[in-house]
């Protein structure tokens, strides 16, 4: 394909104008929204309607009068229709990680098995914070192989981890298929949407799944550090206890009562006073999705990612590319194997693409349809190529390493 032909590509793209939707440097090739996501122009308007006139002016009677004290639920309530979720499913709050142990803690406390489940290599917050509650609740963590995970579904684990999309390889899991399997093994499953929510489609309810957790700062738009969501399937609502069991998950927070007693369905799961300025920029971000299908943007992801792959293959043979090809068994982002990722990461920075490092020795590319096009792709290819063919990633100061790789 020519880069004309990948112009030719955008011009006919149903999805073009949405990327005007986004504020993103002219020129600038972004292939990192499944990490952070690009800023959403509408973000930057309510970001100032909320700090100057809600905080700065309606200050504290902003809890009740700009509805404050209702956004984790509301904005959970716009993120369910992503995800195939009810809207009384979702809730804003917390990082990832936390929400993590508070729904691996409270469903260990049904079982009176003794195991958690997972897979070697997974994100390792997840592996980190499963251990943790392991610890802490006397289970033992039994982390896998990937390909050992089915077998290992047995008649002693509780729960099963799993994060959907891997977040280095792209390779999803199929959820209805393991969901099920687990279910009829008497085994519960968490679902970390990190690398899939606003990615691909998903149906939460169809599939079965119980609990899910997934992060606000990547394809959902929401800005550095936004809060996390958190799933809890209707049924299982009123059965589980937030173990980090603060004032917003009371019934009464503001009856200051000395007992404890947990507020109905998913709002149970809030534990302190919510991030107003970083669930407005979710909201913005999460409102970036409305009028277009999961369906049409998945339909443009795996065009995409076809092309990137293609392109890759024909002109940077030294890549071992390791997403899988089969778009029912990937997400949204394609990865490569290389010695020198990192430093072939930082060469693509400095020339306009901007992608990210996995360690140790993955480079990543995440598309997104919202605002990615067919000459994004084309360019970051002969941009790639032409480092590794000119072999520029060599000089020292791309070596240099940041905190934050
Ligand atoms: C799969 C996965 N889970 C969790 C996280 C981290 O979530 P948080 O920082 O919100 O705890 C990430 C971050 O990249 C991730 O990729």
């Amino acid at each position: 394909m020519t880069r004309d032909e990948a112009r030719a590509l955008d011009r006919e793209d149903p999805l073009r104008e949405l990327r005007a939707r986004f504020d993103l440097p002219d020129g600038l090739i972004y292939l990192d929204g499944n990490s952070l996501g690009a800023l959403p122009r509408a973000a930057v308007a309510r970001q100032q309607e909320v700090v100057t006139r809600e905080w700065g002016t309606s200050l504290i009677r902003s809890w009740n009068d700009h509805g404050w004290i209702d956004a984790p639920a509301r904005v959970g309530a716009k993120i369910a229709p992503l995800i195939g979720a009810g809207p009384h499913e979702v809730i804003v709050t917390d990082s990832t990680s936390v929400n993590l142990f508070k729904l691996l803690a409270a469903a260990a406390r049904l079982s009176d098995r003794r195991v958690i489940l997972t897979e070697s290599g997974n994100f390792h917050t997840d592996l980190h914070i499963a251990a943790g509650v392991a610890e802490l609740m006397g289970f033992e963590l039994r982390v896998v192989a990937r390909d050992a995970v089915e077998v290992a579904i047995g008649p002693d684990v509780a729960l099963l981890l799993l994060t959907h999309v891997h977040y280095k390889s792209g390779a999803r899991w199929d959820m209805a298929a393991l969901t099920a399997r687990a279910t009829a093994a008497g085994v519960r499953t968490v679902w970390d949407l990190s690398h899939s929510a606003g990615a691909v489609p998903l149906d939460l309810n169809g599939a079965g799944a119980e609990l899910a957790v997934g992060c606000g700062y990547k394809y959902l738009n929401g800005g550095p550090g936004a809060p996390a969501f958190l799933y809890v399937a209707e049924h299982l609502q009123e059965s589980l206890a937030n173990p980090l069991s603060g004032w917003m998950g009371h019934a009464e927070p503001f009856a200051f009562t000395d007992d404890y007693r947990p507020a109905p369905g998913i709002a149970r799961f809030l534990t302190g006073t919510p991030t107003i300025l970083g669930l407005a920029a979710l909201e913005s971000g999460v409102e970036s999705f409305a009028g277009v299908s999961m369906e049409a943007l998945w339909a443009k992801s795996v065009a995409l990612v076809d092309l990137f792959a293609r392109l890759a293959a024909e002109r940077c043979p030294e890549l071992a590319c390791v997403t899988p090809m089969d778009p029912e068994a990937r997400g949204s982002h394609i990865s490569f194997a290389h010695p020198h990722a990192f430093e072939i990461c930082q060469a693509l920075i400095a020339d306009g693409v901007i992608g990210d490092f996995r360690a140790p020795d993955i480079v990543r590319f995440g598309i997104t349809p919202l605002y990615v096009g067919h000459e994004d792709v084309w360019r970051a290819v002969d941009i790639l190529a032409d480092i590794l063919a000119t072999g520029r990633w060599r000089d020292p100061r791309f070596a240099v390493r940041g905190k934050v790789t």
